[in-house]
């Protein structure tokens, strides 16, 4: 803990996580998607916020690009830009998982330690790693923003799966396959998990 946390003392308040999951009639987690840019990552997670709010869930998207424009607005794509800005990511996941929303977090989150460290301050129960596995050659291929392109000709530094690594997940809780399926087909497979995990019986 840094000197600037030291004499803080956090309070315990009477309308808490339970209270609030009990009122949404169902629990929260956190629905982490981490994968190469381009890999349909936000696709997927919109697909599945969507089918979920017309169940009736409480939900909230967390987005890459979207908060890298805002409250992150301040951070690099550097080793240690990356490290904070998932360090910070997971904070918020940890907030709204508090508020008993589902939060969808959309990163490339690309090294392990990082994805291990949210998942220690989102808590393991709360937790959930989605790998939207899609090869770099697939991602390159598509580049939906030009951004391979732009980064193979050494207009972007440390672009993730070009001079940047992207350390892909050994175990996640569910690894979809966004070569070989669409992304309807990956969002089923995440509704269906979610729905299980918040106790919702379909
Ligand atoms: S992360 O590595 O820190 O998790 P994040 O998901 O927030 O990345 O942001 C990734 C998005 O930022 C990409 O989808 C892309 O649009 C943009 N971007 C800009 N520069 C880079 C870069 N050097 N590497 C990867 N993505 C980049």
């Amino acid at each position: 803990m840094s000197e600037k946390s030291l004499n803080i003392v956090p309070g315990e308040f009477e309308i808490n996580r339970p209270a609030r999951e009990k009122l949404n009639g169902h629990r929260a987690a956190v629905l982490w998607f981490t994968g190469l840019s381009g890999s349909g990552k936000s696709t997927v997670a919109n697909l599945v916020e969507q089918d979920l709010y017309q169940r009736g869930l409480k939900t909230y998207l967390l987005d890459g690009d979207n908060v890298r424009s805002g409250l992150n607005s301040d951070l690099d794509f550097s080793e240690s830009g990356r490290k904070e800005n998932i360090r910070r990511i997971a904070e918020v996941a940890k907030l709204f998982a508090d508020s008993g929303t589902i939060a969808l977090v959309s990163f490339i989150s690309p090294f392990k330690k990082d994805r291990e460290q949210a998942k220690e301050i989102i808590g393991r129960d709360t937790f959930a790693e989605i790998f939207v596995d899609a090869s770099l050659a697939c991602c390159e291929d598509r580049d939906v923003k030009g951004l391979y392109k732009k980064a193979r000709a050494g207009k972007i530094p440390n672009f993730t799966g070009i001079d940047s690594p992207y350390e892909a997940p050994e175990n996640p809780d569910i690894r979809l396959d966004a070569e070989g399926k669409t992304a309807a087909e990956c969002a089923a497979k995440v509704v269906e998990y979610t729905l299980n995990k918040v106790h919702i019986t379909q």
